[in-house]
């Protein structure tokens, strides 16, 4: 599909509108207050996707609850990442049927990457009849004409067509109460990492135009939110599709010139479209956290060659030794696989040597998961799961000493932190985020709530540091 006609046009848009509004009559004329609760999986993309259902549901009158109990219509918004993920949720459509058996008018949607996949797809058509509707990341916008269809027919619908996927502008948006707020610069996946589902279940890279992203920006700032997160699966291609020559670093260069108290982030990176550039435009910028997610996956050139990951061990360590060269103090993060098919003990030392030599502030670590369909999942799998765990519990071993230490030579500095939530341990009552992204609980008054405040740390331990305010 040619990058012209990946913007869905303003018509069809409206359209969608006015299967909210036809929505929000029916339930006026039945004198129902419908609820609704919508239950997100997996990563923050999907969090942003269901921000839009949610907002589309206000809209057609729905309130929220997190009781799928007394909700009029339930929304599993899916993930399909590992196996694990998808057998949670086909743990709550068994329990979906009970809720169902009580309230029969009760409507069951599911939606998200589970829903695109067509084993899963087949399995909800057979064995999950209670489920009434079913469409996949791609059909997000098209949710209210869909949800009509099922009140109007009475028949189960389902949306789930392969396809390249689009662009869909002013979708309403509820966000979470507080400082933090996501924005999605481009959807998509074109790097088929062997291992992946997401090129399967999300279409093509798609971005969004640079002057919607900057206005969505703006308006977050103006609404008072201070810790603003970029997504896309893989931001440094962001702009590629545009073919007018801007891409990741420019927009954030752009960003940047927004003026406010705010920090931005972003996820995730891939290594072999990350540029000095990229990091030169972070390191002189205000706003750009000096921090980086920069997922490896591995430390062994054969496994990344596998794994289709385009770069290397070398590679790899020179763009992070670039990094915290220009931007001293960078907290650097990353994501692990251990376990990928025809792995060895050796292979899975050489990431363990990677990390050590790296010396990351944390790691997000998975073992191997097959994803049916994915080139990997057909790949010989020699290792037990017994040899997986132990390399993986070594992984740990040395990643949390790392962690550990890192956060204890934060004792007796002076850092700024964004306060951003609450805890229950009555000693430490609020937590809060450095502009790297560690967590701080401290000691304060909640007034101090949705502000950047200066605290000395006084304590950590592997996943947290301890301080007070001054
Ligand atoms: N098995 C295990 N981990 C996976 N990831 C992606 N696919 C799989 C899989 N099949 C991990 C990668 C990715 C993160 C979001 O999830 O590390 O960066
Ligand atoms: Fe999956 Fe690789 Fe795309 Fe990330 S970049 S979503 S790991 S295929």
């Amino acid at each position: 599909m040619e990058r012209k006609d990946v913007l869905v046009p303003a018509e069809d848009l409206a359209r969608q509108r006015d299967f909210q509004e036809k929505i929000r009559r029916m339930f006026e004329a039945r004198q129902a207050h419908p609820r609704a609760c919508v239950d997100t999986f997996g990563c923050q993309q999907n969090v942003a996707d269901g921000q839009k259902l949610m907002g589309m549901l206000q809209e057609m009158g729905f309130t929220l609850t997190e009781d799928a109990k007394e909700a009029d219509l339930v929304i599993l918004n899916t993930c399909a990442i590992r196996e694990h993920a998808e057998q949670r949720v086909f743990g709550n459509l068994g329990i979906l049927t009970h809720t169902k058996k009580e309230n029969p008018e009760q409507v069951i949607c599911l939606c998200g990457c589970m829903a695109q996949e067509e084993r899963v797809s087949k399995r909800i058509k057979e064995s999950y009849r209670h489920v009434d509707l079913v469409f996949g990341p791609q059909a997000l916008w098209k949710f209210p004409e869909l949800l009509w269809e099922v009140y109007e027919t009475h028949k189960r619908v389902f949306s789930v067509q392969d396809e390249h996927g689009t662009i869909a502008e002013g979708i309403p948006v509820v966000r979470e109460k507080g400082v933090k707020a996501w924005v999605s610069i481009m959807y998509g996946c074109n790097n088929f990492c062997s291992y992946c589902i997401v090129p399967y279940v999300r279409g093509r890279e798609r971005s969004r135009d640079p002057q919607a992203v900057l206005a969505e920006v703006r308006e977050l700032v103006e609404a008072g939110y201070k810790d603003i997160t970029l997504l896309g699966q893989n931001v440094n291609s962001y702009g590629n599709d545009l073919d007018i020559g801007y891409h990741f670093p420019d927009l954030l260069e752009d960003i940047d010139k927004i003026p406010g108290e705010y920090l931005i982030r972003f996820m995730s990176s891939h290594p072999k479209d990350a540029t000095y550039r990229l990091f030169d435009v972070m390191a002189k910028s205000s706003h750009v956290a000096k921090q980086l997610h920069l997922p490896v996956q591995s430390g062994n050139d054969r496994v990344l060659h596998e794994m289709n990951r385009r770069y290397t061990r070398a590679q790899y360590l020179d763009l992070v030794n670039y990094a915290k060269r220009v931007m001293p103090g960078l907290v650097l993060t990353s994501d692990i696989i251990i376990g990928f098919p025809g792995e060895t003990e050796a292979e899975a030392m050489d990431t363990v040597s990677l990390v050590e030599e790296v010396g990351f502030d944390a790691l997000f670590t998975f073992i191997y998961s097959p994803r049916p369909g994915t080139k990997a999942a057909a790949m010989p799998d020699p290792a037990t799961r017994e040899e997986k765990q132990k390399w993986f519990d070594k992984l740990l071993e040395v990643q949390n000493a790392k962690s550990a230490a890192l956060h204890a030579a934060y004792v007796g500095e002076t850092v700024r932190v964004l306060v951003d939530g609450e805890s229950d341990d009555p000693e430490f009552p609020l937590a809060s985020r450095t502009e790297g992204n560690r967590l701080v609980r401290l000691k304060g008054d909640k007034s101090l709530m949705g502000k950047f405040v200066d605290v000395k740390i006084t304590g950590s331990n592997t996943w947290a540091l301890y301080g007070e305010a001054i």
